[in-house]
């Protein structure tokens, strides 16, 4: 089994991975949670009947209390009406503040149950048992949890850090090709902003039977940069930045979708190739680099262009959690595996994103 140690105090916890750990979940969590009695498990219409029943008998075999409660898959679950349902439920079952909320599924679970684990009894341990790429190299590690609200995604939430991350990447074998490249964004990101040879690595091995081959390997390298980010900056007001490439011109992709059109991983993809040649065009990034992003992108079946009008990246751009008075952060590439934050006017970066959809 491979472990790594988040280093944030008396928030320290583990992200360990191994092919069939789910099996023994019971007792991975009964070391972490020593006086839990009760465990309220939240998952979703698509993993529940896959590991469901895999994680509660071995919570029963541990001997947890246990209850299960399935959410309908999909973002639309993240929601103020089901946070509440979620609440209700947990002190229905007598959940005490020494017991703990267990979230499997794909990031949609991780947020929502976590933002309810935050919040109930003002605040329960929790633990994330991440089933999709995505979730399990991003979304269930650094402790960022929340629901989305009429006025855009995640904008009420919290940070809370989960008592243990534990990841089967047998899992991953049920993930249906489009899901599998939207995990695979985040992977190629991490190559982007922070290793160089590991970005040379996945393009030495651009298929989903080759990455799974050293899957182990690839969530190993893509945890480790993401326990370095969040132990020096938890709270994102500084470093932590820097995991948002590609992200504040996907949004306005996602936002020009509809939020049904493209995925998460798809509108990120689109928003790397598109942050690098903006970092071009400003002087920061080398002119070699957009290819390189684009060519690894597509190689994993995920789009290298979105359409996208002014209003929208106007937006998006506006509603930017790196956005401060007139001014944005922007992360851009001084080279394939280092980052930098690039504070500059909104109203430039929306007329040079403009611009950029203009050139054939
Ligand atoms: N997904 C970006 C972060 O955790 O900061």
């Amino acid at each position: 089994m491979k472990t790594l140690r988040v280093a944030l105090g008396e928030r320290s916890y583990d992200i360990r991975m191994e092919g069939g750990c789910l099996k023994n979940a019971g007792e991975h969590i009964r070391a972490v949670c020593p006086r839990a009695k009760k465990l309220f498990v939240v998952t979703d219409s698509n993993v529940g009947p896959l590991y469901g029943g895999t994680v509660l008998d071995s919570l029963e075999a541990t001997g947890f209390d246990r209850r299960l409660l399935v959410i309908p898959a999909g973002e639309e679950s993240k929601n103020a009406a089901l946070l509440s349902n979620l609440w209700e439920e947990m002190l229905e079952f007598g959940l005490t503040r020494t017991d703990a909320v267990v979230a499997l599924g794909g990031g949609v679970v991780g947020d929502l149950a976590g933002f309810a684990a935050a919040t109930v009894l003002r605040g329960v341990d929790f633990i994330q048992l991440p089933t999709t790429l995505l979730a399990q190299v991003d979304s269930s590690v650094g402790g960022k949890v929340a629901i989305d609200l009429r006025h855009g995604k995640n904008l009420a939430g919290a940070f809370h850090q989960p008592k243990l991350v534990l990841m089967d990447p047998e899992t991953l074998s049920t993930l249906d090709d489009q899901t599998f490249s939207d995990g695979m964004a985040e992977v190629i990101k991490y190559g982007c902003i922070a290793d160089r040879a590991f970005f040379d690595r996945l393009a030495a091995h651009p298929s989903r039977k080759e990455i799974m081959s050293d899957i182990e390997s690839v969530l190993y390298t893509c945890c480790d940069i993401k326990r370095q980010v969040v132990e020096e900056d938890e709270l994102d007001t500084g470093r932590r930045m820097l995991l948002n490439f590609g992200h504040t011109i996907g949004h306005a992709y996602e936002l020009a979708g509809n939020y049904t059109a493209w995925t998460h991983g798809q509108a990120v993809a689109a928003g790397m190739v598109t942050a690098a040649k903006l970092g071009v065009s400003l002087g920061v990034t080398p002119a070699d680099v957009p290819q390189q992003v684009e060519a690894l992108c597509a190689a994993f079946g995920l789009p290298t262009s979105i359409p996208c009008d002014i209003q929208t990246y106007a937006s998006a751009v506006g509603r930017d959690k790196k956005g401060a008075g007139t001014d944005i952060s922007v992360i851009l590439l001084e080279e394939i595996g280092r980052a930098v934050a690039h504070k500059m006017p909104k109203a430039q970066l929306v007329r040079l994103l403009n611009s950029f959809d203009k050139i054939p």
